[in-house]
């Protein structure tokens, strides 16, 4: 009985190890544990299920024997194992993208910023930026504020400590000069970009907002080019059925001034409560004018041979308005139910 023992025993490792060799997965692998160590009816179990009936002097070698390929069997089956996940790790490329990943998004500013460009683009405008540290002689004095102008103060300027005659920039205006300056006419340019203010944070203000400045400078230009260049845009922007109306207005660095406004494209004048023109009407959108002879010299541009007009509104602003967003503190404060509703 013990070499009938001895010689199942070598035929089922023999079966074993064949096997052990095709296994190829995770899948494999059970089939083969099942096969051999099964409670039920594996191969090993029913060996061990077969000594009862070995008499009782051959009882202890049988066991020992079977015992020996229970071991053997099962230290295998774990080194496979171990080799298969660890192969499983290997081939998991980690640069794939995650299953399910929510794709991102414009930010609506940027989606509007863009939105912006694309129509002066079109106009065959191209774009600036410049710094925003910027010296107080270009984001006042180049563009003929007064040595006491009112918006010098500290109470509306971010100064930089230990930096003398540095500001925050308070507009885009000061890429006007830096452009003029590193270039001839004819200049047709739009400059956006992050602006800041000593504004105490509200539905209206922020400490940090942005602004898109515009500047033409050519010969000839006159106030009808202003007016439709800037009819154009707003109609692209807001609505061919918007009205522009033209405001005297007053900037040191522009002479003529307007401020320009849109007809309300909420009520257009029908609704004395209107949330948005509060029952005018009208919609104040951008400050703008004919740049200043003074402002012309100190970008190095002679105002007898050329003349330009110049334009810059609130990205916030406007964007309010064509979206409907009531609060500006939305922009800035992430939170993607509100993100996502645009862009
Ligand atoms: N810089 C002005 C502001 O921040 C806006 C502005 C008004 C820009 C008139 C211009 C302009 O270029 O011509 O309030």
């Amino acid at each position: 009985m013990i070499n009938d023992l001895k010689n199942e025993i070598e035929s089922v490792k023999d079966l074993f190890f064949k096997e052990v060799r095709k296994v190829k997965s995770v899948d494999k692998f059970k089939i083969v544990k099942e096969q051999f160590i099964s409670r039920k009816k594996g191969f090993l179990t029913n060996i061990l299920k077969g000594l009862k009936d070995f008499p009782k002097e051959d009882k202890p070698l049988a066991g020992k024997l079977v015992n020996k390929l229970k071991i053997q069997v099962e230290e295998e089956l774990e080194k496979l194992e171990k080799s298969l996940i660890n192969k499983k790790e290997d081939s998991i490329d980690y640069s794939l993208p995650e299953f399910d990943s929510p794709l991102g998004r414009n930010h609506l500013l940027s989606y509007v910023k863009n939105e912006v460009e694309e129509i002066f683009i079109g106009m065959g405008y191209d774009i600036a930026d410049g710094p925003e540290i910027e010296t107080e002689y270009y984001n006042f004095t180049a563009l003929n504020f007064l040595e006491h102008h009112p918006a010098r103060d500290e109470q509306d300027t971010f100064f930089i400590k230990n930096f003398e005659n540095r500001v925050l920039r308070t507009h885009t205006s000061p890429v006007q000069v830096r452009y003029m300056e590193n270039n001839t006419p004819p200049i047709k340019v739009i400059a956006p970009g992050r602006v800041f203010r000593k504004d105490e944070v509200d539905a209206t203000h922020s400490p940090v907002f942005h602004q898109v400045e515009g500047l033409l400078v050519a010969k000839d230009i006159n106030f009808s080019h202003l007016k439709g260049t800037l009819s154009f845009f707003l109609k692209s922007f807001f609505g061919k059925s918007v009205d522009v109306r033209f405001r005297p207005s007053f900037f040191p660095f522009t002479e003529p001034s307007a401020e320009v406004d849109v007809s309300c494209f909420l009520c257009n004048g029908t609704d004395s409560h209107c949330k948005i023109c509060k029952g005018t009407g009208w919609i104040e959108i951008l400050g703008s004018g004919m740049v200043h002879p003074e402002v012309l010299k100190n970008g190095n541009i002679d105002p007898e041979e050329f003349s330009g007009f110049a334009f810059g509104m609130g990205i916030e602003r406007i964007t309010m308005l064509k979206y409907g967003i009531h609060d500006l503190r939305m922009f800035y404060e992430n939170d993607i139910r509100f993100l996502n509703q645009f862009g």
